[in-house]
């Protein structure tokens, strides 16, 4: 069969005429790059099974074990029968059936924020979420209001967060960063400029501990400094917290800003995914903010986020949340004392890394790197532009594989930077990885040295 436009009609392996859609009738974002990042970071490593992978800001499998899976099921079952009076049925009922949208576990999710952080927050300010991907989902819905609407966010910037804002129609405007986090000045100099364009910046997000992909992290005082620049400015902070458990010394942690928050200016976004386990798909967003409605009635903005997450994912799987509320009964809602033999593997790759990088790359070579204080990751930084094509080069050729950092940035223009993870790796990967990507990088820049255009 013809088409208009001269092709053939599709049909499917029968022959059947079936149905085509075109890529540019459908929402403008699935066509964007931040999109597509997920998806070929994760095939990527497929593609290449016996590359060493330093890609990877998952957490080491070893960690998990399957008959814990029980127990902590079970300590949950236990808790609602114990503290929270629930007879069978009702046990039955929590754990099986459709739920309360807001979680299940929030009033443990509160107290692990009590212990852990000093953040004091009422659960009912707390939104149990599919993860932290749904809760940035959930709160750039609620915001986005209006089409002058902008998302400030410092960069480079986690995918995640730039992929939800696409899909929501809301542009994400950068904030620069320097070696310590987001660049105070150039925050306030963004919220200025956008306003004098007519546009509405709702937020700054930012991850002021061991960020993805930086590893940079905010001072003490830049903390304090930031929350004041916002009140200023009237602008909401919306602070991920994903890898803050992780720090590479046993020094004190710093508050996280929700910690220092007075005015409730700061939405907190929290995973479960590095800290218990990311197959349970559970996160959550403290969201404490009143909000009026025309008749002057309060209530929470977790109560808006609610709304959007019953027409999302209805609600968190009661399973997912039981296994991680049963690992927050066995630590006495402490993550920071469930974690003891993470943060030492982690904070040992860490250093093994840093260390392996110097030893790889002497003082004066034309490759740098950050020193972060804690987190899964490292930026290094190379003489050449770093793109999708040379790593799958690296990964062919050279056996490595990482994240080129320009899925960070998402403008397209060069960047000669990339991100190495430890999370997921043994001492002996991060050797063998850092011996192959010294190869890679000697092969380049020779390459480069001796190719069309080489001086
Ligand atoms: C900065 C950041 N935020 C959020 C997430 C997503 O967390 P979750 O797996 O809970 O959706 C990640 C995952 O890598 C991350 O790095």
């Amino acid at each position: 069969m013809r088409r208009r436009g001269g092709g053939t009609a599709p049909a499917d392996d029968d022959g059947a005429v079936i149905v085509e859609l075109h890529l540019a009738d459908l929402h403008p974002a699935l066509e964007d790059p931040a999109l597509n990042s997920m998806n070929f970071l994760n095939e990527v490593a497929q593609d290449y099974p016996d590359a060493v992978s330093l890609a990877a800001g998952r957490p080491y499998e070893e960690f998990f074990e399957f008959s814990a899976l029980h127990r902590y099921l079970d300590l949950f079952r236990q808790h609602l029968v114990d503290d929270l009076g629930q007879d069978p049925v009702q046990v039955h009922r929590t754990l099986f059936q459709y739920g309360r949208t807001k979680g299940i576990v929030h009033h443990l999710v509160a107290r692990n924020l009590a212990v852990d952080e000093g953040i004091t927050v009422d659960p009912e300010a707390i939104v149990v979420t599919v993860g932290c991907q749904e809760a940035m989902f959930l709160v750039l819905r609620a915001l986005r209001a209006d089409p002058r609407d902008v998302l400030l966010a410092a960069a480079p910037t986690y995918v995640g967060l730039t992929g939800a804002a696409r899909l929501l129609d809301l542009p994400v405007r950068p904030v620069a960063t320097t070696d310590s986090g987001v660049d105070l000045a150039d925050l306030r100099a963004q919220v200025h400029r956008a306003r004098a364009e007519g546009l509405r910046p709702r937020a700054c997000y930012l991850m002021p501990d061991f960020a993805n992909p930086s590893g940079t992290s905010l001072s003490l005082a830049d903390r304090r400094a930031l929350l004041d620049l916002a009140a200023e400015e009237e602008l909401l902070l919306l602070e991920d917290n994903p890898y803050g458990l992780f720090p590479a010394t046993e020094s004190r942690r710093l508050p996280t800003l929700k910690a220092l928050d007075t005015d409730r200016r700061v939405v907190y976004l929290g995973s479960f995914a590095k800290t218990v386990l990311p197959g349970a798909r559970v996160g959550y967003v403290v969201a404490d903010q009143p909000v009026v409605d025309a008749d002057g009635g309060k209530g929470l903005l977790a109560d808006q986020l609610a709304k959007v997450k019953s027409m999302v994912s209805v609600n968190t799987s009661p399973v997912a949340q039981a296994v991680v509320g049963g690992v927050l009964l066995a630590h006495d809602c402490s993550l920071v004392t469930a974690t003891v033999r993470q943060r030492a593997v982690y904070a040992d790759n860490l250093r093994h890394l840093v260390h392996g990088l110097a030893r790889r790359f002497p003082a004066g070579s034309s490759v740098g790197w950050t020193v972060p204080a804690g987190g899964f990751f490292v930026v290094v930084t190379v003489p050449f532009p770093v793109d999708d094509a040379l790593l799958h080069r690296s990964a062919r050729e050279y056996g490595v594989l990482w994240t080129p950092m320009a899925h960070f940035y998402g403008d397209g223009a060069p960047v000669y930077a990339l991100r190495l993870s430890v999370s997921a790796v043994t001492r002996d990967d991060i050797d063998r990885g850092l011996d192959r990507l010294a190869a890679l990088v000697a092969g380049e820049v020779t390459r480069r040295d001796s190719g069309p255009g080489a001086r």
